[in-house]
């Protein structure tokens, strides 16, 4: 398992090759159909992200095209409600163990085509499209897919690795800027914790990327292929989130608590904007971490007009008590994974989760709001 970039500038992880390259979602019919040979394709995409590129991609992939199934744009999409029409239709449409599903669309379309592919026949190859920055980055990478419950998000789903990845960075121009800061929150947190390099890249084109009509090309390609390597650099090296992969965890403790206590209504990326500030606070406060790191992050975040502090309506003992009631707090004891300074997490030697204080967490909350 390795992460290295190979033959054709492409990227591998967990054996499936990961694609980047303006122009791709016209041009990878060969590749698709190399990657799935003699099944048949079925496109699962939503209602936005249909007229922009499915005739596309079923045209690319040439006869006989593909034909898509559509859910509603949008997380309250990531239901077992949808996954029984996705397969129900399926069903009715005839597919059977030979076929394979192209994932076209955000990360709420690769988590549930994901999990339909996982699941049905008992698991069909995946090809993962991803259409917005946070899809490229993150959620396509790492063969995570599921969908959301009432009890919480993503709590009931599998791992299922694409048979290969193909990220278009062209798409980024249709996609509103709300949603490019969305990813970018990603890509800033990749910079902390893996990269002073790509951080400082970032740092540097803020502006171009958060652009109305979308970062150009060679903006768009840099962001996400670097982006791309440095998570699945992290993912290759743990399989199953036992080690390393918590990492990727930074901001988001604190970002899950006020995802939820904003119940939901926050978009993801703003609210770990905000975790990585309080969070690279508690590193600090903790005597772990760099003191200078909180402020570095936050002016980038606020380049991009991301948040950096607490919403006013939230008290640091309820954005306390909503980290506990995180999936990945165990046995009550929260867990954080906090930078030591640019580029480098503290507490490898046991594991990257680090437990802090209550009194630690609740004074950095009081400052940060
Ligand atoms: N599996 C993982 O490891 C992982 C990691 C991170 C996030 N996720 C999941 O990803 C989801 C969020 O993904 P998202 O932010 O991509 O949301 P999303 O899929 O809802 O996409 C955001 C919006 O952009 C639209 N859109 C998508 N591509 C477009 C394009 N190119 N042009 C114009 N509009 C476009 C969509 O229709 C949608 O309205 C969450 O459910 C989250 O849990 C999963
Ligand atoms: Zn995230």
């Amino acid at each position: 398992v390795s992460a290295e970039a190979g033959p054709k500038d492409a990227l591998e992880l967990h054996g499936s090759r990961i694609l980047i390259g303006t122009g791709l979602l016209d041009e990878c019919g060969a590749e698709v159909r190399a990657a799935l040979p003699r099944r048949r394709l079925a496109i699962i995409t939503d209602e936005t992200v249909a007229p922009l590129y499915a005739a596309r991609l079923a045209a690319a992939c040439g006869a006989p095209a593909p034909p898509a199934f559509t859910i509603p744009a949008g997380e309250p999409s990531k239901t077992r409600k949808q996954w029984s029409r996705l397969t129900d239709e399926l069903l009715a449409a005839g597919f059977g163990r030979d076929s394979a599903i192209l994932a076209l669309g955000g990360g709420v379309v690769g988590d549930l085509a994901g999990f339909v592919a996982a699941t049905y026949m008992r698991g069909i190859p995946v090809v993962q499209l991803p259409t917005t920055l946070l899809a490229m980055i993150d959620a396509a990478i790492g063969g995570k897919t599921g969908v959301n419950t009432k009890a919480g998000k993503n709590l009931v789903g599998a791992f299922h690795h694409p048979s290969l990845v193909i990220a278009d960075p062209r798409a980024l121009r249709t996609l509103p800027v709300a949603h490019v800061r969305n990813g970018l929150a990603e890509a800033i947190k990749h910079g902390v914790i893996a990269s002073p390099a790509d951080f400082v890249w970032l740092a540097t084109n803020v502006a171009a990327i958060v652009r109305e009509g979308g970062p150009g090309d060679e903006i768009a390609e840099r962001l996400v292929r670097r982006n791309v390597q440095l998570k699945s650099d992290i993912v290759a090296r743990d399989a199953r989130e036992a080690g390393v992969r918590k990492i990727l965890n930074f901001g988001h403790t604190i970002g899950h608590a006020v995802e939820s206590l904003g119940g939901y209504g926050m978009p993801h990326g703003e609210c770990v904007a905000i975790g990585m500030v309080v969070e690279a606070r508690i590193a600090a406060k903790a005597g772990i971490g760099d003191p200078g790191l909180a402020d570095v992050i936050a002016q980038v975040l606020r380049d991009a007009a991301l948040p950096v502090a607490l919403p006013s309506a939230m008290t640091p003992d309820a954005v306390l008590a909503a980290t506990r009631s995180d999936k990945k707090a165990r046995g009550g004891s929260v867990e954080y994974a906090l930078p030591a300074k640019l580029g480098v997490m503290a507490g490898a030697e046991r594991g990257f989760g680090i437990p802090v204080p209550d009194s630690v967490v609740l004074r950095v909350l009081a400052e940060s709001s």
